[in-house]
């Protein structure tokens, strides 16, 4: 990556109209470390608050007390600041543009129809039992009413814990019973392209399994009419729940660190950790990256194409946006249906100045060609968006040239789930870009590079990107494990939060994300577990031992490399292989299909018995000549055999 090193220099217009030109961002950046007090309590004025907080910054990374709170004496309600501070000044505008998965299917809802919609489903919940402090469930379709259950629940103080509609029964069991959930919200069926996905019968399935008995009810939204079987007494339809109710709910109180919601993300070991993230923080900061990093202006359409499942969808779809008086536009469907055009198409029909997307869309589109987005003029962007995975030089430059006719500029950030909104990314008035390299980072975000001891590294170098302080948006917690959290972000490097992700810093300071160094795969840009794959995979009958590590893939960023032995008795077969991947959809959900399968009679390990993966990922990207020292494995001969069948070669 360090080869490519095209410039694009921030556009004069660009920086004459921008929240901030590059003076503004290093004074406003500047301030926001030396006095991060003063800052971020000049920040929180953006929020309305009900007590306005006296105490702003309360924060510890001290591994024997990780305690972080922010704003912690103010109190407010996230829904009332997303809705009922626009009535008056834009209750007609649009709050969110939706676009169905069929491109003759839309619907404007304005900031008052969607307070109404949100009270009106808050006095539901309320009337079905669930108080402050209760989770709810939502495994949902990209449609309107998965915006308006968020707000619902924050309208009442319920903790709302999204689990993408991809993922399967056994994944919705699981995080039902981590969170003590009562309550799941979702759909009869979704649509993706065409598809119909039985988002019903998947709950009905996860409520068979042990545990899950904690969850009472079920509501329904009616999305296609497809066929549900009904359980009476648990399953409630959303119309039937919302229709007579009021349209006036008032808003709990909430204090800065009440609970907002929780969302499942994979790490290294173990289960998904449900990172807890809390009121007043959250939206300030929310609110703050989606001003400064997007220059967003009254009156635009804003898209963020991102499911409302995933950590992206929550801060950029729904509470950054809702919270700055912003129109979002929220998109059913994928960008490849009905054919290839339909992102340029979307962006034309709702004159879109800002398109926030993944390089995994990016790539896909850029596979079939320049001529793909001729059915559009995409003349409404402004400004282009990237996220999730890092996104390699060609695609950028794609992406600039052929979506954004060479006028936008883009900002390629960086983050987390565990950091709640943006933290390195260009500001597009102050921050000439680099193809490839998500930039500076944001106010009172301080980044370091360290190597494996935690030594900190001084100028242009490779390293483990730390952070060194808090921010308003960190996830406070694992919920019901605190222990753990302290544990996987801030015990391998004392005193700092530790991302997981190693980068790379060059002369002129800018970051460039390198990936992850730890058992975490990015599969288009979602965060896999491998450890999670392997467990799926040797509760197959067949398997032994598994081990799966990523490898290159021209359009998923990474793909998934299975390495599986077998018990003596199973035969090595094409069937078999197919009944695995077949396995793993079902288990876990189809965003973790294993690309390839290669049978290993024996894994590298060390005496220990600890897998080297080094060596399995070199393998799986067909560089066996790099593979380092290998005498001190068990049995060095089982690396020849690994070689021999790789699949790549
Ligand atoms: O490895 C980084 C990668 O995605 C990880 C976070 O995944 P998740 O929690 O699912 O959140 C994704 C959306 C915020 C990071 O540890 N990542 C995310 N954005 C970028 C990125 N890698 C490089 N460049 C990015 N812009």
């Amino acid at each position: 990556m360090s080869e490519q090193q095209n410039v694009y220099p921030v556009r004069d217009d660009f920086a004459a109209n921008a929240w901030a030109d590059q003076e503004k961002y290093q004074a406003m950046y500047q301030q926001s470390v030396d006095d991060p007090e003063g800052f971020w309590a000049d920040q929180a004025e953006r929020i309305n608050w009900i007590k306005k907080p006296t105490k702003i910054k309360h924060t510890s990374f001290d591994i024997n007390n990780v305690d972080i709170r922010w704003f912690e004496d103010g109190t407010l309600n996230v829904s009332a600041n997303c809705l009922d501070r626009h009535l008056e000044a834009r209750g007609d505008q649009p709050a969110i543009i939706w676009e169905g998965d069929d491109p003759n299917d839309s619907e404007t809802i304005t900031y008052r129809q969607l307070h109404e919609r949100t009270c009106k489903l808050a006095n539901a919940l309320k009337e079905m039992g669930v108080a402050k402090g209760d989770v709810v469930t939502l495994y949902m379709p990209m449609i309107p009413e998965a915006a308006v259950a968020m707000l619902a629940c924050a309208r009442i103080g319920a903790i709302h814990s999204v689990v993408f509609g991809g993922f399967s029964p056994d994944a919705v069991a699981q995080r039902v019973i981590g969170a003590d959930s009562k309550l799941v919200i979702t759909a009869d069926e979704s649509v993706r392209g065409g598809k119909h996905v039985p988002l019903k019968d998947n709950v009905d399935a996860a409520l068979t399994r042990p545990g899950t008995e904690v969850c009472t009810k079920v509501l329904v939204v009616k999305r296609t009419g497809g066929d549900v079987e009904w359980k009476d007494g648990r399953d409630v339809w959303y119309q039937d729940a919302v229709n007579h109710q009021s349209t006036d709910c008032a808003a709990e109180e909430m204090g800065a660190e009440d609970p907002l919601f929780i969302l499942y993300t994979s790490g290294s070991t173990g289960a998904p950790k449900g990172l807890k993230h809390t009121s007043g923080g959250y939206l300030t900061y929310a609110a703050m990256t989606h001003q400064y990093v997007f220059d967003y202006k009254e009156g635009e359409v804003y898209w963020c194409t991102a499911d409302v499942g995933w950590v992206t969808g929550h801060s950029y779809i729904i509470y950054g946006p809702l919270a700055n008086g912003g129109i979002t536009l929220m998109f059913e469907g994928v960008p490849s249906y009905p054919t290839h055009g339909r992102m340029g198409e979307i962006v034309d029909k709702h004159k879109v100045s800002i398109l926030y997307t993944a390089p995994t869309a990016v790539r896909a589109l850029m596979a079939h060609g320049d001529n793909v987005m001729d059915s559009s003029t995409r003349e409404s962007l402004r400004l282009l968006g990237s996220v999730g995975e890092p996104i390699n030089p060609e695609a950028w430059e794609w992406f600039y040239r052929v979506i954004g006719n060479e006028k936008c500029p883009i900002v390629d950030t960086w983050w987390q789930t565990e950091t709640g909104g943006i933290m390195i990314a260009p500001l597009p008035g102050a921050t000439d870009l680099k193809p490839g390299s998500a930039t500076m980072p944001f106010f009172g975000v301080v980044p370091a590079l360290v190597d494996n001891e935690g030594n900190e590294l001084k100028g242009a170098t490779d390293g483990n990107l730390v952070i060194m302080d808090s921010w308003p948006g960190q996830a406070r917690s694992i919920w019901n494990d605190h222990d753990r959290f302290v544990q996987t972000y801030f015990s391998t490097y004392k005193g700092m939060y530790f991302t997981g992700d190693g980068a790379r810093r060059d002369e002129d300071g800018y970051y460039w994300i390198t990936g992850r160094v730890d058992d975490v795969l990015n599969v288009s840009g979602h965060r896999m577990g491998t450890a999670e794959i392997e467990s799926s995979l040797v509760a197959h009958e067949a398997v032994a031992e598994a081990a799966v590590v990523g490898f290159p893939h021209d359009i998923k960023g990474q793909g998934i490399y299975i390495y599986v032995t077998l018990n003596d008795n199973a035969e090595p077969t094409d069937e078999l292989k197919k009944e695995l991947i077949k396995w793993v959809r079902k288990d876990i959900g189809p965003i973790a299909s294993p690309d390839i399968i290669q049978w290993a009679p024996g894994l590298p390990k060390t005496r220990s018995g600890k897998i080297m993966r080094r060596i399995l990922r070199k393998i799986a990207a067909n560089e066996c000549d790099g593979l380092g020292d290998t005498s001190t494995l068990a049995d060095p001969s089982v690396v020849d055999d690994l070689i021999e069948h790789r699949a790549i070669k």
